[in-house]
């Protein structure tokens, strides 16, 4: 190739990237996210990540007072409802009164019971798919048809699928369950992007039911043997978020954020 042509190539190739980060950086600016389970912990994490960059964000949880703390932590403008995401009739009118919008992020759950099989009552395990598997199927359902053709669906999972422990086999069949809704969604409401986030352990409010001390015990038990050297905070899984609604050609796909606990 003469230097001309390699020079001309060259400057094509630096414009488009040019252009990509441009529209990249300013991506979300003015768009509509509606994050359910927004109203702490990675929910709430995305909400802020994603009203820095200056979306339209829409928090929803079961609880007024939850939501209320929450939007004192957003810049003015941005919203926030009370939803119970285990009641079918209240996801589909919350839905039908919101109307058309962009991104849906679904980072709703609870506490999860770790208890080995022979211990656990099949009917306390079925009721633990009921907020994070049925919430986010009963949500999609509803929301699909209000979000616009460029815009994205991001669920949660978490690495139980990919590493569980002894006594995890409900963690594990969620996860699982959610990262082949997924794909199935990725199929079914293309071009609308449907994708996965992955996390390992998180210090949020899920574990509230454990005490302080237990809690570090956990985080640095944990954390010290991960190729990082800690858990997680919120803030490094809400980049996983906003990188999937940004980025516009990944479509199916689950991004592991872990510290490589699945390495290790
Ligand atoms: N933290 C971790 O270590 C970790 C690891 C792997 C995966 N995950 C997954 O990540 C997701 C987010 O968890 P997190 O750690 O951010 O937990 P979190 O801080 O406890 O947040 C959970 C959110 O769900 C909402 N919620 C709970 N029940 C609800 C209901 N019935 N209707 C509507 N909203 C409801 C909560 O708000 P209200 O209580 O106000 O309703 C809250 O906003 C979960 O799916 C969790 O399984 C977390």
């Amino acid at each position: 190739m003469d230097l001309q042509l390699r020079n001309f190539a060259l400057s094509k190739a630096n414009a488009i990237m040019n252009n990509l980060t441009q529209q990249q950086s300013g991506f979300l600016k003015g768009k509509k996210v509606v994050i359910l389970g927004g109203s702490s912990g990675i929910g709430l994490a995305t909400a802020k990540a994603a009203a820095g960059e200056d979306a339209k964000v829409v928090i929803v949880s079961s609880n007024q007072e939850r939501v209320n703390n929450a939007l004192k932590e957003l810049p003015e403008g941005n919203n926030g409802y009370v939803v119970n995401l285990n009641n079918e009739q209240q996801v589909q009118d919350f839905f039908t009164k919101l109307g058309q919008f962009d991104h849906l992020v679904y980072t709703a759950g609870e506490a999860l019971q770790l208890i080995n099989l022979a211990d656990v009552a099949v009917a306390d395990a079925k009721r633990f798919f009921d907020l994070r598997y049925w919430g986010a199927f009963t949500a999609v359902k509803y929301a699909a048809q209000y979000i616009n053709s460029d815009g994205s669906i991001v669920l949660t999972g978490g690495i139980a699928s990919l590493r569980p422990g002894k006594g995890w086999s409900l963690g594990a069949s969620i996860c699982a369950a959610m990262e082949g809704f997924t794909r199935a969604m990725a199929i079914e409401l293309a071009p609308v992007r449907v994708n996965i986030v992955s996390p390992g352990v998180v210090k949020t409010n899920l574990w509230s039911n454990m005490t302080d001390a237990e809690k570090e015990a956990m985080y640095s038990g944990i954390g010290n043997n991960l190729p990082v050297k800690r858990v997680g905070e919120a803030e490094d899984i809400a980049q996983a978020y906003l990188y999937l609604m940004r980025q516009q050609y990944g479509t199916g796909q689950m991004i592991v954020v872990d510290g490589g606990t699945v390495l290790v």
